[in-house]
């Protein structure tokens, strides 16, 4: 199994996608498990630490400044992490997982949908921004996402966060993009809109029939 530090909570409500939870700069795996918790109560929770060291700060991937990104290193980052997934979900015996990430780990499962949209079944990103310039849209048909913004916030440009909706968009994606009167930090409407959206989400029966590894 790929080498990512990462935490395993199994679903107590096989009735539930796993989700996918991904930190900010800064975090680690723990970090997001108490929203996990909150928005899909009895949710498998797959919970992997980014590789990546900013002055000791845990990343999904480099930056070149706060948002001017290495995209060489977003694309390799992003397959290592979707292989990763691939093998926790044959390990676990889960479900292609909603990703639930905040900030640069919202930043990378937006990456995961450009470069390899098979390993999630759908995104919840929150204050994210376009991981990729030039990216061409692949086929995002039957995938919901929901992207949070903040309309004050410091770190991710508005237009970059409506481009990234664009593009999802246009790969046939349903995104619902809200822009909430916040900075950079979550808050409880995110949480609400979170829950919210995955009470809408069915359960499908796609966990991987063999186990590898
Ligand atoms: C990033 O990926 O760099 C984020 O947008 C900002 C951050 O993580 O601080």
């Amino acid at each position: 199994m790929s080498a990512f530090v990462h935490r395993f909570e199994p679903a107590t409500r096989p009735d539930t996608r796993p989700l996918l939870l991904l930190h900010g700069t800064g975090g680690n795996e723990n970090d997001l498990v108490p929203l996990g918790r909150a928005v899909a109560p009895g949710a498998a929770l797959l919970a992997p630490r980014g590789q990546v060291l900013e002055r000791g700060m845990p990343r999904f991937f480099r930056r070149l400044a706060e948002g001017v990104f290495d995209e060489e290193d977003v694309r390799r980052r992003a397959h290592e992490l979707a292989d990763f997934i691939d093998d926790a979900r044959a390990r676990y015996r889960i479900a292609a997982p909603i990703a639930l990430g905040y900030s640069n780990g919202a930043n990378v499962a937006a990456a995961l949908l450009l470069l390899r949209p098979e390993v999630l079944s759908d995104a919840i990103l929150l204050r994210a921004m376009t991981p990729l310039a030039s990216a061409q849209p692949p086929d995002l048909a039957g995938k919901s996402v929901l992207m949070i913004s903040g309309a004050q916030d410091p770190i991710v440009p508005p237009p970059s966060a409506v481009r990234l909706a664009d593009l999802l968009r246009r790969g046939g994606a349903a995104v619902d993009h809200r822009v909430l009167p916040v900075g950079h930090a979550l808050s409880n409407v995110d949480l609400t809109l979170a829950s919210q959206s995955l009470k809408a989400t069915p359960a499908e029966a796609d966990v991987p029939a063999s186990v590898k590894g």
